[in-house]
């Protein structure tokens, strides 16, 4: 089943939060489940969640096909951003006025979310084919401290041959995660300085020529049907 896609964007964006683990030996803490079980405004939000999306929906339980899909209109997701490719160049978004971009935002590090989106992404725009040539599938990091040009060169090897990663200062980052509407916050250090995970907002965004969002995937999307998606635009 495709996700809702009316939930998201039309509810607060703390609903792309990822879950975080909350601590086991803490019952005192506010942050305990059961205290968030007791907690009137979790209840609210769960079920302002789920009125929502019966109301976008029209069924809890119903399968979206395109017909039954809302239609939402974005007209603020997405925006000018500098940024350094794994090669070591400047890159702007005006280098891909004209093309489709296909951007994913991650992190190198990130053990199984990323680069399972980076192989769906690999694999919708293979399943393009010669129309795929028009899409460029972009990976920004969220994790510039470990995400060097030199890391990252040697991360994108792994998914499509055309993959471009795009690093930059914690500033330029945090810009164009903010213009792209991305959540991300780096977790403690565990083991080691350099040992974290960052939790992030998981979309991959589809921007047309102009730079405007076009689609968006979250998890759950097959590659054939990003493809087949995306490829209604070309
Ligand atoms: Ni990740």
């Amino acid at each position: 089943m495709r996700p809702p896609r009316a939930l998201i964007f039309t509810a607060q964006m703390d609903f792309l939060r990822p879950k975080k683990p909350r601590p086991d030996n803490d019952p005192g803490s506010s942050r305990d489940p059961r205290g968030l079980r007791r907690n009137p405004l979790v209840w609210i939000a769960v079920l302002g969640a789920i009125v929502l999306y019966t109301q976008m929906d029209g069924s809890l339980l119903g399968n979206l096909d395109d017909a039954q899909r809302p239609v939402v209109q974005l007209t603020d997701v997405g925006g000018p951003f500098t940024l350094t490719d794994h090669h070591g160049r400047a890159v702007t978004d005006q280098d891909y006025r004209g093309r489709y971009m296909l951007i994913y935002f991650g992190y190198g590090w990130c053990p199984d979310v990323c680069p399972t989106e980076l192989l769906v992404m690999s694999q919708a725009v293979d399943l393009l084919g010669d129309a795929g040539a028009q899409v460029e599938p972009i990976f920004i990091t969220v994790d510039p401290a470990r995400d060097t040009v030199e890391s990252l060169a040697n991360y994108v090897v792994n998914f499509h041959p055309r993959l471009t990663a795009l690093t930059g200062s914690e500033a330029q980052i945090s810009a164009v995660a903010g213009a792209y509407k991305v959540y991300f916050a780096k977790g403690e250090e565990l083991d080691a300085v350099d040992d974290y995970v960052v939790d992030h907002t998981d979309i991959m965004y589809f921007m047309g020529p102009d730079g405007a969002l076009l689609e968006y995937f979250q998890t759950g999307w097959r590659p054939v049907d990003i493809a087949q998606t995306i490829g209604q635009h070309l």
